[in-house]
C-alpha cells in the first residue's frame, strides 16, 4: 500500500507538464495536441482559425514587434498595438524639449503626422514546418564537425525555402534539439508611431509596481505598417501606404468574467522547463543571489542620488529601469521556487527516472551523475561570467567601460597598414555613442557604483578568477579598495566629456601610450584580459557540454514518460498558451481578484510619489463618470489576470476570448509566478494583461483620438 502511494504521488509530479494550463504550444500541432481541450476550456473556434497555411487566420495578425516583442493588426489599414514599454525607444526617440511625446503622449490626427522609425521592424510568420529530419540528415551523435554539418543542412533548407521570395527563413532548435522547426517570416521595414499615453499612464506604477499584480499600467502604444502599392515589404519612402493585412483581430467590448477562456498568441523568449536539479540549484543558491546583491547595491546608489535631484532622475531613469527588471524577477523566481519546492520536486522526479534508467534505459544511466559533473564547475564560470558582464556592460563601471570603447581605435593604430577610412568610421561612432553616453552620465554615481562593483567582485567571485588588477591594487593600496577608486577618478580623462571627445577626434598613434596609462583604461584591460583568457573559453566549453546533455536528457525524459505530451522551451517563436480569467491567493488570507479597474488608478495618485502621479485630464473623466461604452460597474476596467503561461518576449501579445476576439495585450507576470520559466504553479501563475476596454478609452475619451476607432472592428 505504502508503495502504490509512492508511486501514486510520484506520477503527480510526473504529470505536471501536461497540466491543461501550462504551456507554450507549437501552433501547427495545436490540431494534434491541444485543440480539443482549448474547446473544452470553452474556446468556439477551430485549430485553423489560429494557424492555416490555406485561409486567413490569427497568425496573419500577429507579429515579432521590433527585437524582442510581440505585437498585434487591429485594423484592415495596418494599424497595429504592442506595449508602451515595447514602443519606448521609438516614443523617446521622436521626442525632444519642444516636443516630449514621452511625458505627453503623442497622437497622429491622420497619416501625414504618423512619425517614421529607423530600425524599426515588424516580422509576419508566413509558415512553419518539421525539418527535423532535413536537418538531421547524414549527422550522427559522435561525428566530427557535426555542429558544422548541422548547420551546412539548415542554410540549404532555408535557402530553399525563400529563393525567389521576398521572404526570410530561419531554422530553430526545439526540444533540446532533439526537433527543428522552419519559420518563414515577411519582415516590414516602414513602420510609423500612430499613437502613445504620456508615460504617467503607459508606465504608471513604475518599477515599484513592475511584476506586481494588482497593476494599473496603460502599456500600450500604437503604430502602423507601411508597405509598397503592391502591398509588398518596403523600404521607408513618404509615397508607402498603409498595409492592408490578410487578417486584424475584432475588439470585444463584452467584458471578462472569472473562468473565462483567454488564449495568448504571441514570440515567448526562452525558458528552462527540462533543466535538472542542478541547475535550479545553480542559479537560486550561487548565481542568482549574487547577480542580486550586485544590482541591489547598484540601485540603492542610484536611488539615492535620483531621491536627491530630479534631473539625475531623469538621467538614470531608463538605467534603474533596465537593472531593476531583471534584479526583481530573480528575487520574485527565487521564492516563488522555494515555495513550489521545486528542487525537492525535481530530486525525486530524478532519482525516480535514475531507477527506471538503471533497469530499462541503461543508456541514459549516467546523464545525471555527468551533469553533476559539469554542474560542479560551471556554475562558478557562470558567475564569473556574469560578474564581468555586471561590472563593464550591464550598467557597471560607467567611465571604465567609455574608456574600453577605445579599444578597437587603438586595434586599428596597431595594425601593420594603416586603414584611415576604418580609423575614420571608428571615430564617428565614437564620438556619436561618446555623446549619448555623457548626456546621461553622473560622476559621483558611477565612482560610487565603481567602488562597489569592485569591492563585491573580490567578494563573491572565486579568487581563481580575480583580475590582475587586484593584485595591483594589493601591492600599491594595500588592498584599499576605495583609496584605489579615488585616485581612478582623480586621473582618468574618461570622467570629462570634453577631454575624452577632444582625445576621440583627434586620436593618433601617439595617444596609444596615454590610453594604456589611464586607470579606467587599465581597469578594463584587467576585466577583459580576465574574460577572454581565463573564463570564454571554459565557460563555453562548459555550456556546449550541458547542451548536449540537456538535448540527451530531453529525448530521455520523453521515453520515460511515453504517454506525456511535452511542450517545448521558449524560444523565441509563435507560440500559444491558453487559460482562464482567474484572481488568485497570493499568500495565506490574501485573495487578488482578476481585475482592477479606474477607481484603483485614484487611489494610487500621489503627487509626491513620481510612479503615481495621475494626469490631469484621467481625473477629470473620472470624476465626470465620462466613461462612454468602457464602462463596467461604474467604474473602467484596466488590467485582468489569467492562468497563460507565458515569459519574456509575449509583452505585446494578443489576449483573445473563447471567439478569438482581442481582449486584452499581456504586458508582465505577477510576482508570485515568475518562476514559471522554470516550474509552472497553477495555482500562483499569472499572466498580467492591459484591459482593452481601457485602451480604447484612452484613445477616445482622454486622447480625443476616436477617428482611430472607426477603422477598429469593435465587438459590443
Ligand atoms: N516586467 C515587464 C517585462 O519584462 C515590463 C518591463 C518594463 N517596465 C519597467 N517598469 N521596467 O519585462
Ligand atoms: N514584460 C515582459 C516582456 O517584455 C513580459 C513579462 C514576462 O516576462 O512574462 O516581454
Amino acid at each position: 500500500m505504502k508503495k502504490f502511494l509512492i508511486l501514486l504521488i510520484i506520477s503527480a509530479i510526473i504529470i505536471v507538464p501536461m497540466q491543461a494550463k501550462e504551456g507554450m504550444w507549437i501552433p501547427i500541432l495545436l490540431k494534434k495536441y491541444n485543440i480539443e481541450e482549448m474547446q473544452q476550456m470553452g474556446f468556439k473556434l477551430t485549430a485553423e482559425d489560429i494557424y492555416s497555411v490555406n485561409q486567413a487566420c490569427m497568425k496573419d495578425a500577429v507579429v515579432i514587434f521590433g527585437g524582442g516583442c510581440t505585437g498585434e493588426l487591429i485594423s484592415d489599414n495596418g494599424l497595429l498595438i504592442t506595449n508602451h514599454h515595447c514602443g519606448f525607444d521609438a516614443i523617446q526617440k521622436h521626442s525632444s524639449v519642444e516636443h516630449d511625446y514621452l511625458t505627453n503622449g503623442f497622437w497622429a490626427k491622420d497619416n501625414s503626422q504618423e512619425l517614421p522609425n529607423e530600425n524599426l521592424s515588424v516580422t509576419f510568420l508566413k509558415r512553419m514546418e518539421d525539418v527535423t529530419e532535413k536537418v538531421l540528415r547524414g549527422i550522427s551523435d559522435d561525428m566530427k564537425g557535426k555542429a558544422d554539418s548541422i548547420q551546412k543542412n539548415i542554410n540549404a533548407i532555408i535557402k530553399e525555402a525563400t529563393d525567389g521570395t521576398l521572404f526570410i527563413a530561419n531554422v530553430k532548435p526545439f526540444f533540446g534539439g532533439n526537433q527543428y522547426f522552419l519559420s518563414v517570416n515577411e519582415v516590414f521595414n516602414d513602420i510609423r508611431l500612430v499613437g502613445a499615453p504620456p508615460s504617467a499612464i503607459g508606465k504608471f506604477g513604475g518599477d515599484t509596481d513592475n511584476w506586481m499584480w494588482p497593476r494599473h499600467t496603460g502599456d500600450f502604444s500604437l503604430f502602423r505598417i507601411y508597405a509598397d502599392k503592391d502591398n509588398n515589404p518596403a523600404e521607408y519612402t513618404p509615397d508607402n501606404v498603409p498595409y492592408k493585412p490578410l487578417k486584424h483581430f475584432p475588439i470585444s467590448l463584452k467584458g471578462i468574467e472569472e473562468g473565462d477562456f483567454t488564449m495568448v498568441f504571441g514570440y515567448p523568449g526562452s525558458t528552462e522547463q527540462y533543466a535538472p536539479s542542478y541547475h535550479l540549484k545553480m542559479i537560486t543558491e550561487q548565481v542568482n543571489p549574487a547577480l542580486i546583491d550586485i544590482r541591489t547595491q547598484k540601485l540603492d546608489i542610484i536611488k539615492r542620488y535620483q531621491n536627491l535631484d530630479p534631473a539625475i532622475r531623469i538621467q538614470y531613469a531608463s538605467k534603474a529601469a533596465s537593472i531593476s527588471n531583471s534584479w526583481k524577477r530573480w528575487i520574485g523566481e527565487i521564492s516563488g521556487l522555494e515555495k513550489l519546492d521545486a528542487i525537492n520536486k525535481k530530486e525525486k522526479y530524478e532519482s525516480d527516472f535514475q531507477d527506471w534508467a538503471n533497469t530499462q534505459a541503461p543508456e541514459y544511466a549516467s546523464l545525471l551523475s555527468d551533469y553533476k559533473k559539469v554542474y560542479n564547475t560551471y556554475g562558478d564560470y557562470r558567475l564569473a561570467y556574469n560578474y564581468i558582464l555586471e561590472a563593464l556592460i550591464r550598467n557597471g563601471m560607467e567611465a571604465v567601460q567609455m574608456a574600453g570603447k577605445f579599444k578597437n581605435l587603438q586595434l586599428a593604430y596597431q595594425m601593420d597598414t594603416l586603414d584611415n577610412e576604418k580609423i575614420e568610421r571608428l571615430k564617428k561612432d565614437l564620438d556619436k555613442q561618446l555623446n549619448d553616453f555623457y548626456k546621461d552620465y553622473y560622476q559621483p554615481i558611477d565612482k560610487e557604483v565603481t567602488l562597489a562593483v569592485l569591492r563585491i567582485f573580490k567578494e563573491k567571485v572565486d579568487t581563481a578568477f580575480y583580475p590582475d588588477i587586484y593584485q595591483y591594487i594589493d601591492k600599491k593600496y594595500k588592498g584599499d579598495i576605495s583609496k584605489y577608486v579615488d585616485d581612478l577618478f582623480a586621473k582618468t580623462t574618461f570622467t570629462d566629456k570634453n577631454a575624452t571627445l577632444k582625445l576621440a577626434a583627434g586620436f593618433t598613434a601617439r595617444d596609444i601610450k596615454k590610453l594604456n596609462k589611464d586607470p579606467a583604461y587599465i581597469v578594463y584591460s584587467s576585466f577583459i584580459d580576465l574574460l577572454d583568457n581565463r573564463i570564454a573559453i571554459p565557460y563555453l566549453e562548459l555550456s556546449n557540454k550541458i547542451k548536449e546533455l540537456d538535448k540527451k536528457y530531453m529525448a530521455a525524459q520523453m521515453a520515460y514518460q511515453p504517454d506525456a505530451i511535452f511542450y517545448p522551451d521558449a524560444n523565441f517563436t509563435l507560440r500559444v498558451s491558453y487559460g482562464q480569467v482567474k484572481g488568485y491567493e497570493p499568500r495565506d488570507g490574501v485573495l487578488f481578484k482578476n481585475h482592477t479597474t479606474l477607481d484603483g488608478i485614484m487611489e494610487k495618485d500621489n503627487p509626491d510619489i513620481y510612479d503615481y502621479r495621475v494626469p490631469e485630464k484621467l481625473k477629470e473623466l473620472y470624476a465626470q463618470k465620462d466613461f462612454g461604452a468602457y464602462e463596467a460597474n461604474g467604474t473602467v476596467p484596466v488590467c485582468f489576470v489569467a492562468t497563460n503561461h507565458t515569459t519574456g518576449g509575449n509583452s505585446g501579445s494578443p489576449v483573445v476570448n473563447a471567439n478569438g476576439e482581442l481582449i486584452g495585450i499581456n504586458f508582465d507576470r505577477a510576482w508570485e509566478g515568475v518562476m514559471s520559466d522554470m516550474m509552472f504553479n497553477p495555482e500562483q501563475c499569472r499572466n498580467i494583461s492591459l484591459d482593452m476596454r481601457y485602451v480604447l478609452f484612452l484613445i477616445d475619451k482622454f486622447a480625443g483620438a476616436s477617428y482611430l476607432l472607426d477603422e477598429m472592428t469593435l465587438v459590443k
